[in-house]
């Protein structure tokens, strides 16, 4: 095994500190992280005196003294990204390096900031050894104390410490530390993200007494066939660990086997314990439970685990990386409510609090090493940093600051290389050391399909049917047989899938089953958890969330940035909604005849958790209210277990004439850590009765010209020449006509990589958004009034021949589309319906069908049968790119109302999309950001027959075969009834 000490640089330049490709010098060798112990500690974040210079050429360190005069410089906060402060400019890149690509060198505008701070250390601070400690800091640090240089060092988010306890004096004392934004460091850092220099996490002294802890590594193993743990925490120096829980005292280094609970995520079982050593007491927190690879499964205490899991970077929409404790605990409570199970720690270590929170609350953990070399796929992976032995030593600083740092959390459950580094030899030297010390812990990576580094097969953006493969074990062989047949015995994990940029991801529940079906197929890690649209303000204060080219930067990867399953600001987007009913925990179905199920089964899809933290109400509806409510009696299913459960009889008074359903529910029978009592796990719904026959459509009026260039009929009038509505009891409307565009969304939009995918840019050259109408012919043909159209795109002969058959009963208006697709039409049709524009003070809807959110084809698990009402405003999702949004699915009716209650309903045959904006779809589509969107005077309504499903497209597979939307002949109708 090749040791971190043993690899010395081979310096071929003589380069700059930051520029050679050593992780540092002066630092003190990487420990656990103990936060809490007896020994004094001092934080220095606050407010520092901050000098930015554009270039890293000042060899001039004179503002380290402690007596320079700053007061000049700015004020910056710390912890804190200086670019979110007003100095210089973030900028976001995915793969490409913002810098020209010559390893270690970093060119000359290398913006360089120099911060000062001056404390006081406390009268009661004692003497001796002191540990100045760096969270992160990116991405080259140069320290001085009280004017003395400490060392530098590199590896932006991993710990550092110096030795400070000679340079520290009583009463003032001046911290100056030289940040450049770019050293060797960033080749290694070419994560997909914003370029966020700074010192960005927490700086701290901590007073080190003779005999404190060095470090600690905490073992404690689960026995699952005896039920026992076995502990023993290893520490420099030795001290003696107590558990009083367990009534545990025992020496370091000496282990114990006690009957534990153990610590899994459904049931984060800690034990409170203490460490004592001659100089310090510290307290841990231990999890007792094992992980292995066996039988070509990923168990925990000797069971497969179910990966529900999401990347998560750090991300605050003001301050970048520099996260507080507020927003990872709201992370975590947001995670644990949606049914989140798994966190990658994508792409680097986090804040070691996060780790913390996650043993208590309870989440898998794949600890993520900061590395990704993803730039150099660009030059066919020459000159990569991970196969060049002379980069080795700060690969592998940066794994063991990774290991030693977080090697004493439960939630972990596995390390991972890095992301995105090709292969090569650093890697496996990585490995070697990681398995070494920490044998404990399965390795991951993605970027080798060999595997030959690791104990899981994972891969990113896989479709539905080579995820099946995979599952089968019959997927494609490596050219290798020996390494193929290795692999092939392999654990699955998708560790990104399911691009939730924008719109989306759709396709969700066809990956669960496939989860659920395939034992190899350990689940996965949506990509990605946030989107890191950045907070800014208009001229007239309003809020809106920048991405990449928004600061001017010369390349930029756009709005890649924000592909998130919460917006921003932490509000939980439509995918997340989804996301939340795909992997929920427990299941409903029905049993029994169609229509009128007698019992329902529900199936306990947890790994460890019986049902018994679960209560079960069930509700009655017709017509989407609620006619009677109960509990269900729901046994404590184990992990696994079915049963079912009878239902009560159909109340007997429930009105016979609509649609009747059971909606069953799973909350929270008691208050939880994450969530209050009542809170819903899981829910279903089953139809309680076949569905009622639709009333007969008795036209009794006929169309009947007028004097001016109208037709009427019923309440509506028609422009004779185009056959085209204008008024609708008694209000001017616009439309409906034929309608099959939608503002691409950005899985529409697709990536390069996914060529056969990209629907959105296909759409343009066929001109779907600039489509044309002529009137063929307007008759009156019995009651009914006939209007022919032709709607189609300039430069093709592709169109659509349309028949519009209006009929009245005197009171409403019904309107029968007849579409029939015309020529070769080479791709799928965004969407198709009607569209039309009615009073802007139509503000408020009512629907019966899918809601409250937006759904699409494939996107559409946590639409609920129901009744909803909400402001038109209301119904607009967000998306910091402005995309095609807001539709409902399954909509039996809808109602638009002024706040005097009149207004139009609109009934469906068969069940349609809705959708209401105060824009048109061709603004939709031509805004960037969210403010360029400006209510007009009309609502515009698309009312759908279909759309065209969603997909992962933007970076991963497109819509799923059974989504497309092709073009076909169809048929649909819709009932307008003025509301008076
Ligand atoms: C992956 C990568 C992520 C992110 C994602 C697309 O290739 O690992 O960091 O770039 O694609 O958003």
């Amino acid at each position: 095994m090749v040791t971190y000490e043993e690899h010395v640089p081979l310096s071929e330049e003589d380069v700059p500190y930051y520029e050679d490709v050593t992780p540092g010098s002066g630092c003190l060798p990487p420990g656990a992280w103990l936060p809490g112990s007896d020994a004094a500690r001092l934080p220095l974040g606050g407010t520092w005196r901050f000098r930015l210079s554009p270039t890293a050429a000042s060899e001039d360190a004179s503002f380290a003294r402690p007596e320079y005069d700053d007061s000049a410089w700015e004020e910056l906060r710390v912890p804190g990204h200086w670019v979110l402060q007003g100095h210089g400019a973030p900028a976001y890149t995915n793969t490409g390096y913002p810098f020209p690509v010559d390893p270690p060198r970093v060119p000359d505008e290398n913006p360089t900031g120099d911060h000062r701070y001056a404390f006081d250390l406390p009268a009661d601070w004692p003497a001796g050894s002191a540990a100045l400690h760096f969270g992160g800091v990116e991405s080259c640090a140069r320290v001085w104390l009280n004017g003395s240089e400490l060392g530098h060092f590199k590896g932006s988010r991993l710990p550092h410490e110096f030795e400070a306890g000679s340079l520290l004096r009583p009463g003032r004392n001046v911290l100056a530390v030289r940040v450049h934004q770019w050293s060797s460091g960033s080749y290694l850092e070419d994560q997909d993200q914003w370029w966020l220099p700074g010192v960005f996490r927490e700086v701290e002294l901590r007073h080190r007494p003779e005999g404190a802890v060095r470090d600690a590594f905490v073992h404690a193993e689960y026995d699952h066939r005896t039920g026992q743990g076995t502990l023993r925490v290893d520490s420099d120096p030795a001290g003696r660990v107590t558990v009083p829980e367990l009534g545990l005292e025992l020496a370091t280094g000496e282990s114990a086997t006690v009957p534990v609970e153990p610590w899994t995520a459904e049931t984060p079982r800690l034990y409170d314990a203490e460490l004592a050593t001659s100089g310090e007491r510290v307290p841990l927190r231990i999890g007792f439970r094992t992980v292995v690879v066996e039988d070509g499964l990923l168990k925990v205490n000797g069971r497969p685990i179910l990966l529900r899991g999401v990347n998560r970077h750090e991300f605050d929409p003001a301050h970048g990386r520099a996260v507080g404790a507020d927003v990872m605990r709201r992370d975590l409570l947001l995670m644990k409510q949606h049914n989140i199970n798994a966190v990658r720690t994508s792409h680097y270590p986090p804040d070691p609090a996060f780790l913390a929170l996650c043993d208590e609350l309870g989440l898998w953990v794949v600890d993520e090493c900061d590395l990704e070399t993803h730039g150099f796929a660009q030059q066919g992976w020459r000159a990569n940093p991970v196969d060049d032995e002379r980069w080795t030593p700060a690969l592998l600083d940066r794994a063991r600051r990774m290991v030693e740092r977080d090697k004493n959390h439960p939630s972990v459950i596995m390390w991972s290389l890095g992301n995105e580094c090709g292969t090569g030899r650093g890697l496996s030297t990585m490995a070697a050391w990681m398995r070494e010390r920490d044998p404990s812990r399965p390795l991951h990576y993605e970027g080798d399909p060999g595997c030959a580094d690791t104990d899981v097969y994972s891969r990113m953006y896989a479709d539905h049917a080579e995820v099946e493969r995979i599952g089968r074990r019959t997927e494609e062989p490596l050219p290798d047989g020996t390494l193929d047949a290795r692999r092939r015995g392999l654990p699955f994990v998708l560790c990104e899938y399911a691009h939730a940029m924008g719109n989306g991801p759709g396709g969700l529940s066809e990956y669960q089953r496939l989860f659920e079906t395939y034992e190899r197929c350990q689940g996965g890690f949506v990509w990605e958890w946030i989107d890191h649209g950045l907070r800014q303000y208009t001229a007239d204060g309003v809020r809106y969330h920048a991405y990449g080219g928004d600061f001017g930067e010369e390349v930029h990867d756009g709005n890649f940035v924000c592909d998130g399953l919460l917006f921003p600001e932490r509000v939980p987007s439509p995918g997340l909604i989804e996301y939340k009913k795909v992997i929920e925990p427990v299941r409903f179905e029905a049993v029994g005849p169609d229509g009128a199920p007698g019992a329902v089964r529900v199936t306990n899809l947890q790994d460890f958790a019986d049902l018994s933290a679960l209560a079960f109400p069930w509700s009655y509806e017709v017509e989407g209210l609620p006619v009677a409510e109960g509990t269900l009696a729901v046994p404590p299913l184990l992990p696994g277990e079915s049963a079912e459960v009878k239902l009560p009889a159909p109340p007997e008074d429930a009105p016979r004439d609509g649609e009747a359903l059971w909606t069953v529910r799973a909350v929270l029978a008691e208050d939880a850590v994450w969530a209050e009592a009542g809170h819903e796990i899981a829910w279903g719904q089953l139809p309680a009765a076949p569905l009622p026959v639709p009333r007969p459509w008795t036209p009794s009026a006929a169309p009947r010209r007028g004097t001016d260039r109208t037709l009427t009929l019923g309440p509506g009038v028609f422009d004779a020449t185009t056959g085209v509505l204008s008024r609708l009891g008694g209000s001017p409307v616009t439309g409906p006509r034929l309608d099959v565009w939608r503002a691409p969304t950005d899985n529409d939009e697709g990536a390069p990589w996914q060529p056969g995918q990209r629907c959105g840019p296909e759409w343009r050259r066929i001109g779907l958004h600039r489509m044309r109408h002529r009137t063929d012919a307007v008759t009156a043909e019995g009651d009914a009034l006939v209007v022919r159209t032709r709607v189609a795109p300039a430069a093709t002969s592709l169109g659509f021949a349309v028949v519009h058959r209006w009929t009245s009963d005197g009171a409403a208006l019904r309107l029968e589309v007849a579409v029939t697709p015309q020529g070769d039409w080479p791709a799928p049709l965004p969407r198709l319906g009607v569209r039309m524009g009615l009073d802007g003070d139509l503000g408020a809807v009512r629907w019966f069908g899918g809601g409250p959110g937006e759904a699409y084809p494939d996107t559409s698990a946590a639409a609920r049968v129901g009744r909803w009402s909400l402001p038109v405003d209301a119904l607009q999702t967000p998306y910091v790119r402005p995309q095609e949004n807001g539709a409902r699915i399954g909509v039996r009716w809808a109602e638009l109302t002024r706040p005097d209650g009149t207004g139009l309903r609109i009934e469906g045959e068969p069940h349609y999309f809705f959708t209401a904006r105060r824009w048109t779809s061709e603004e939709l589509d031509a805004a960037r950001h969210t403010p360029d969107l400006v209510a007009g005077d009309r609502v515009w309504l698309n009312l759908d027959h279909a759309q065209h499903g969603i997909g992962s497209g933007s970076c991963g597979p497109g819509v799923l075969p059974k989504y497309r939307l092709e073009a076909a002949p169809a048929a649909f109708a819709f009932t307008f009834r003025p509301l008076e």
